[in-house]
């Protein structure tokens, strides 16, 4: 059996809205963040944040160190509670519900400094997530074994197919702490596969990892987005923004600054002015 890794093609709206730079439709918004604040104790991380991210793009989020751009991650996936605002996926309302519940509605994320069990192997890592993020239980052991087993099996077949796509397959059986940097950043995103997110929130994918390896990668989320998923993904290495995303949204003092193609924001006085803490 091959894992599918295609996902309902992006819709647009039936009469699509322009952009002022650009003549091309617009997606539908399939993330939206409005008004999301959150502090730590003095600390204003998110001070009333608005974007959104369309369905079907790979969209950057950029902007100087303690932006907030980990703190809104956190926020999405339900990891720190926001103090106030509203998240949506599509329709749905997501603030307010607990980490695993989000997952569960289709919003994947890996993180800014990869998290691995290191002596379990890589297969197994894949295996444990999706027993933790889709709520399988143990107890089905006891009332329906045969059951467990017929899902334990498609579970292993679609991690393989899943560790097959992000080109890790043949380190299925080694154990996490052996893998590189790169490799480990490759796992994260596998795993967060197991869940068929709809979105996949990308903590600085590219850092640390080897220009062999950033060509897998990239290679790896091009595929995926054809196949109909959604990124939002953060970076701090301007080649790969300017490669992948579009469009790029600058975060800076814990909300947008502005959103546009790379090429413009890039040039833009008010985004060079918050690079440069002016
Ligand atoms: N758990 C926390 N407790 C206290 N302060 C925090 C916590 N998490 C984040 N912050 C603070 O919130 C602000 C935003 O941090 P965040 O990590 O979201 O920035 P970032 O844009 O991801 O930066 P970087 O590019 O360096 O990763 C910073 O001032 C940071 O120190
Ligand atoms: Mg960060």
């Amino acid at each position: 059996m091959t894992y599918d890794t295609r996902r309902r093609a992006p819709r647009t709206t039936s009469r699509p809205a322009r952009r002022p730079h650009d003549e091309g439709p617009v997606t539908t918004p399939l993330l939206t963040i409005t008004g999301v604040t959150k502090r730590f104790g003095g600390v204003e991380a998110l001070t009333g944040c608005t974007l959104s991210v369309g369905e079907g793009s790979i969209t950057g989020l950029i902007g100087p160190n303690g932006a907030g751009k980990t703190t809104l991650f956190n926020v999405i996936s339900g990891l720190t509670p926001a103090d106030g605002g509203q998240i949506r996926l599509g329709a749905d309302r997501l603030d307010r519900l607990p980490a695993h519940a989000i997952a569960r509605r289709g919003i994947g994320r890996t993180f800014q400094i990869p998290r691995p069990l290191g002596r379990m192997t890589v297969l197994e890592n894949l295996l444990v997530y999706a027993h933790d993020q889709l709520g399988e239980t143990l107890a089905r052991v006891f009332t329906a074994p045969g059951r467990v087993s017929a899902e334990e099996h498609r579970l292993r077949e679609r991690a393989h197919a899943i560790l097959e796509s992000v080109d890790l397959a043949h380190l299925a059986s080694a154990r996490a702490e052996t893998l590189s940097g790169g490799q480990k950043k490759l796992l994260e995103l596998a795993r967060a596969l197991m869940s068929d997110p709809r979105i996949i929130l990308l903590d600085e994918p590219g850092a640390g990892v080897n220009p062999t390896l950033m060509r897998s990668l990239v290679a790896t989320i091009r595929g995926l987005r054809a196949a109909g998923r959604t990124f939002l993904l953060i970076e701090h290495d301007m080649d790969l923004v300017t490669e992948l995303c579009d469009p790029v949204i600058v975060m800076a003092q814990g909300r947008k600054l502005m959103e546009g193609p790379f090429a413009e924001v890039r040039r833009d006085p008010r985004v060079l002015e918050a690079y440069l803490g002016t």
